[in-house]
């Protein structure tokens, strides 16, 4: 990772887990931008994915964490933007592969579905692992091409 800023977002379900991952990113040293939502009035997921892959999109930071109830709508909403690749992981060998094999720029986790230890660890496996590149950058390619489609 070029920077140590990060995007961060959520939805109304997400939105205590959010505090606690940004106290732990914080205490870890990363600057992190929050694009909402601010409280656990209930709003709609896509608006904040959308908001935090412009960010990236826009190159104010590399990479983004989303946190949904499951993660899942999070992701389905972020990789429908450009150049965006968003992983939903619940585990941390997903979590690091696929910012080695994918080179994902976006991580939803579901605060229904994991505790905050494991969000931490998952949060930590996704930010300090690296893309590998070769064989793996021709896969983002086709993947790509078929956003170009
Ligand atoms: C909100 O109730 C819930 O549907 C949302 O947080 C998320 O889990 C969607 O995928």
């Amino acid at each position: 990772m070029k920077t140590n800023k990060i995007v961060i977002g959520c939805d109304h379900a997400g939105f205590e887990l959010k505090g606690k991952v940004i106290e732990h990113l914080k205490a870890r040293g990363f600057d992190i931008q929050d694009v909402g939502t601010d409280s656990t009035a209930s709003c709609d997921y896509p608006l904040f994915a959308k908001a935090l892959c412009k960010k990236l999109q826009d190159g104010e930071a590399e990479l983004g964490i989303l946190i949904c109830g499951t993660g899942i709508g999070m992701s389905m909403a972020a990789n429908k933007c450009k150049g965006i690749r968003a992983c939903a992981c619940s585990d941390t060998f997903s979590a690091r592969l696929t910012r080695n094999h994918n080179d994902a720029n976006v991580l939803c986790i579901g605060a229904r579905v994991v505790g905050e230890g494991l969000a931490y660890d998952l949060v930590d496996a996704f930010l300090d692992a690296e893309f590998e590149g070769g064989k793996h950058q021709r896969r983002i390619d086709l993947i790509t091409a078929i956003e170009n489609e």
